[in-house]
């Protein structure tokens, strides 16, 4: 399971086909797919999340929403691809949960471990890029894309605790995590998704997983 990380903007969905693509060169079977989503109630429950209109949702459904929807696409979607043998990559996963629900709404980590224990079990990304980049850049970005969704009208502070919830985590797990400079331009971080991904399956072929 490889996952994409990071704050608004920082790059995740562009980055994403550069995977795509050099696993397709690798001859490599994979699922792309994201969070919140990527089943067809999941689909539903990241409307819900993502809504404007839902301005007042509490810091704690939010959560539960999002693990309810993890829950529905670990079980329609992500076990049956790796059971089968094909990888997932996936737009966001559970260190969003830590980043988001966790430092910017204030959600203790403690309850986070527990539902991520609930509803993934052992299962765990293999390697995970995160894209790092100040919130301000990231959220310039988002905003010349299109209209904000419901995070995305959050403000500067709200992605900045998100961001050093993300670094933490990333230095706590050197093994799977590949932080990115994610102010680089598109070519640039391309270059370096794409040579951490071979070395990563290079290294999987030579101890033979
Ligand atoms: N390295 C880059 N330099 C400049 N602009 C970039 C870079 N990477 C992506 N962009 C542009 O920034 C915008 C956001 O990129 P993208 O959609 O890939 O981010 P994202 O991390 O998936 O955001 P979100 O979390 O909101 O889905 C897009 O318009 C994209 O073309
Ligand atoms: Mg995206």
């Amino acid at each position: 399971m490889i996952t994409l990380e990071g704050i608004e903007g920082a790059g995740k969905s562009t980055q994403r086909e550069t995977l795509a693509t050099t696993l397709t060169e690798l001859g490599i079977p994979f699922l792309q797919t994201r969070e919140p989503g990527g089943s067809p109630i999941a689909e539903r429950i990241r409307a819900l999340l993502l809504d404007p209109a839902h301005k007042g949702l509490c810091a704690q459904a939010e959560l539960l929403l999002v693990f309810a929807a993890r829950a529905e696409h670990l079980d329609q979607t992500m076990r049956p691809a790796l059971e089968a043998g094909t990888w997932v990559l996936s737009d966001r996963f559970t260190d969003a949960s830590f980043a988001y629900q966790g430092g910017g709404r204030g959600i203790p980590a403690e309850s986070i471990t527990g539902l991520e224990s609930l509803v993934q079990g052992e299962l765990r990304p293999d390697l995970t890029f995160l894209f790092d980049l100040p919130a301000e850049i990231g959220l310039k970005r988002a905003k010349a894309r299109a209209d904000l969704d419901r995070f995305e009208a959050e403000t500067l502070e709200f992605f900045e605790r998100a961001r050093q919830v993300y670094l933490h985590r990333a230095k706590q797990e050197p093994g799977r995590f590949r932080v990115l400079d994610a102010t680089l331009d598109v070519e640039q971080v391309g270059r370096h998704v794409r040579q951490a991904l071979i070395d990563f399956v290079t290294r999987m072929q030579s101890s033979g997983q």
